[in-house]
């Protein structure tokens, strides 16, 4: 097992360059299933979630080659559309081959998907939508197949909006006969990004990133090569980080528009933010003013990135509302930045946050992905050494964190310790 030791209080000052986004290389690498052709994706970010779903597809029997932010995928030899490893069950987002097996071969079994536990998180609306396209659904002794003789598209209205669901079902819709038009659809970047690159493949796609999505089948999907866009949420975090230790930091490799909710966030609260072409420029002038927050859909601001950022508002200067529209579980970090000094209170989707001069260092432990980050975050501005466990999640979504962060002059450690159990 390893841990972060964290000595705080530290400026981060420097240049750190963005990874390639998450949870655009996951539906992503999805779609390679349902090439013809070998398809080579870059910028795919070196994170545990990648490696999963690499070693998901390659037990379908596709040929999958590797290196460094490189992945190659040739289906051509994929031998089953069963998803037998235990894996899926890790990983939330290998429900995407779902959408994709289903495209390629009309049939996909799956385990049900795992993933951060942030909420119930349900997958009707993917249900809906695949049986809107003439699939038949079973589900049962914890696995999900799906089947249809022939898909036939159809107008899906997804009652709530979902990234996944619309991922998913934009996956099973690009070889069904005729059109399908997902309404209410989820605009996210990397919805964007996906329906990109599926018509690079021969996909006929229009309307991604709007709340209306046409799609017109096509009879095959040819391979081709396609770079992943950059990590909002991974930048965001980085924002965030540069503005809670008072520091001066440039991030590259960025597309400034994707972050326009959370620059705006933080320059109500006092922090410059400077956007360039393809980098923005984050300084801190010392305690930030108060906010309130409430999360929504693209373009509203993130829910991923809520729990980063009321880590730096634990700090500031005033009293924060902070409002998690999106999932019904995302304050479990708050607890541990209360060992920290941090004064919050929850009521249901609220926390009221009291600003304190500053969180002192503890030992702290992650409990999905993003309070990960949050709990980073508060141990770089905090005063002492904060220790936090829990890297299995930190590490599925944020490439090289330390050494990132050493980079930018934080004095960060990766370092191992034994459980009692000896692990
Ligand atoms: C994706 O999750 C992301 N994961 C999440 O990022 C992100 O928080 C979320 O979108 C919202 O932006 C990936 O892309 C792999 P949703 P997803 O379907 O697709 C409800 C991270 O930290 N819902 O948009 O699961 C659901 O319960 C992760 O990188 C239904 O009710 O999110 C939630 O309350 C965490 N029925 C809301 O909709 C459904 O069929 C939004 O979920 C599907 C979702």
């Amino acid at each position: 097992m390893e841990k972060l030791i964290i000595n705080g209080s530290r400026p981060l000052n420097g240049t750190v360059k963005a990874s390639g986004a998450k949870n655009a290389a996951l539906g992503i690498m999805a779609a390679t299933v349902i090439a013809n052709g070998p398809c080579l994706i870059g910028n795919l970010p070196e994170i545990e979630d990648v490696e999963i779903m690499k070693d998901i597809i390659h037990s379908l029997g596709v040929k999958v080659k590797s290196k460094k932010n490189q992945a190659y995928f040739d289906a051509s030899t994929m031998t089953t559309s069963d998803v037998e490893t235990p894996l899926a069950s890790k990983m939330r987002a290998s429900y995407y081959l779902i959408g994709a097996l289903l495209a390629k071969t009309g049939r996909a079994s799956i385990p049900l998907p795992g993933g951060c536990q942030i909420g119930a998180r349900p997958i009707d609306q993917h249900i809906k939508g695949f049986k809107a396209l003439g699939a038949t659904v079973d589900i049962s002794e914890n696995r999900i197949s799906v089947s249809a003789r022939k898909l036939v598209g159809d107008e899906i209205y997804f009652d709530s909006v979902s990234v996944g669901a619309t991922i998913n079902v934009m996956l099973a819709a690009v070889r069904a006969e005729g059109t399908t038009k997902l309404v209410n659809a989820a605009r996210e970047p990397h919805v964007v990004d996906t329906a990109n690159f599926l018509n690079l493949l021969g996909a006929s796609i229009r309307g991604a990133g709007t709340d209306v999505i046409t799609i017109e089948g096509v009879s095959e999907l040819k391979g081709g090569e396609y770079s992943i866009i950059p990590d909002q949420i991974e930048i965001g975090t980085y924002m965030i980080a540069a503005a809670a230790t008072n520091g001066n930091v440039y991030i590259t490799d960025v597309i400034p528009k994707h972050m326009e909710t959370l620059s705006a966030k933080l320059e109500d609260m006092g922090v410059t933010v400077e956007n360039g072409d393809d980098y923005i420029h984050v300084v801190g002038n010392g305690r930030p003013y108060a906010v309130n927050v409430k999360t929504s859909v693209y373009p509203g601001f993130p829910t991923d990135l809520q729990q980063p950022l009321s880590a730096l508002l634990c700090i500031a200067q005033g009293n924060s509302t902070v409002t998690e529209n999106i999932f019904e579980n995302r304050f479990r970090h708050l607890e541990e930045l209360k060992k920290m000094g941090a004064s919050v209170e929850t009521e249901g989707r609220r926390a009221f946050i009291t600003g304190v001069s500053s969180l002192t260092g503890a030992k702290i432990m992650a409990s999905d992905l993003r309070a990960g980050a949050a709990l980073v975050i508060a141990g770089l501005m905090a005063e002492g050494e904060t220790e936090v466990y829990g890297l299995e999640h930190i590490d599925r979504g944020y490439e090289s964190i330390e050494k990132k962060f050493s980079k930018l002059g934080a004095d960060i450690k990766r370092v191992p310790y034994l459980t009692r159990s000896g692990s």
